[in-house]
């Protein structure tokens, strides 16, 4: 039996030269938890060619929803760009992935920290009432070069907190802190940097990060992912490892 459904493309949106995100009908056997990922894939020389994906969906919404880069030349994303509705995709049955609240202990802040395409599993996770009930706060950033990159700015600032059912979590408990690196922004800088210094938590009035309270799912940019791997562990946070929880779980960003 396969373990892939084909599922029909609904939209299509272009954020920048470099970035998409599209949605497709959902199997109605599809069951994920927030932050999983699953496969995805379109045919090419008649066999299916296959990259990983987040769900940037909620896990109660009718469509799947995936957020790309377009990487030139690649074999997937080089095709994917050019989906039209109406298209089928392979969608695979299975999900997995660590960015899911069961790998933490429990505490009071919950921090995503993204840069690029790893904002993908967050947008999952932020949409999931279920995690407002665990954490008081949650914290999402997300770093980009540039500010056109920072995809579903206004759905996060806008329509979720005019969310029928959600918006009040949302707007009580959700903070959203985008930044960009590479020019003039209202917040500016790595992540990292930013952490370092001390400047986010100033910016956020909230205190630096403690092994008591927070709890941390970092998806990104290999590099980006392992400077704060490193920065975390120095003041004590363990990483989410061998079915232990931890303070923190990481993701890489998928690249097509
Ligand atoms: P920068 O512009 O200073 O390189 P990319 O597009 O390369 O995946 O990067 C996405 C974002 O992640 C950019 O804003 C980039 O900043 C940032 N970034 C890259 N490397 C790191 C790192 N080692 N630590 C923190 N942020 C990083």
């Amino acid at each position: 039996m396969s373990n892939l459904t084909k599922q029909t493309v609904l939209s299509i949106y272009h954020w920048t030269d470099t970035l998409f995100s599209f949605t497709c009908m959902r199997d109605p056997g599809f069951r994920f938890n927030s932050g999983q990922f699953t496969m995805v894939g379109l045919d090419i020389n008649e066999k299916p060619l296959l990259r990983a994906y987040s769900l940037a969906s909620a896990n109660y919404e009718t469509n799947l929803e995936f957020l790309s880069i377009k990487v030139p030349d690649g074999p997937l994303t080089s095709r994917l760009q050019n989906l039209r509705v109406g298209d089928l995709v392979y969608i695979g049955k299975k999900t997995t992935g660590t960015l899911v609240v069961d790998n933490l202990l429990p505490g009071k802040t919950l921090w995503l920290l993204s840069t690029g395409t790893g904002l993908a599993p967050f947008m999952s996770i932020i949409k999931d009432p279920d995690i407002y009930n665990r954490y008081e706060k949650i914290i999402l950033t997300h770093t980009c070069r540039f500010a056109d990159e920072l995809a579903y700015q206004k759905y996060i600032t806008v329509h979720l907190p005019n969310h029928e059912y959600i918006g009040e979590l949302i707007r009580n408990q959700l903070i959203y802190f985008p930044t960009v690196t590479r020019e003039p922004f209202k917040n500016r800088g790595r992540i990292t940097d930013l952490i370092k210094t001390g400047e986010l938590f100033e910016r956020l009035s909230l205190p630096s990060f403690s092994v008591d309270n927070d709890r941390i799912m970092l998806c990104g940019s290999p590099r980006m992912l392992c400077d704060t791997r490193k920065l975390l562990n120095d003041i004590g946070f363990i990483e989410y490892g061998n079915s232990a929880s931890g303070h923190y779980v990481v993701e890489k960003a998928f690249l097509g």
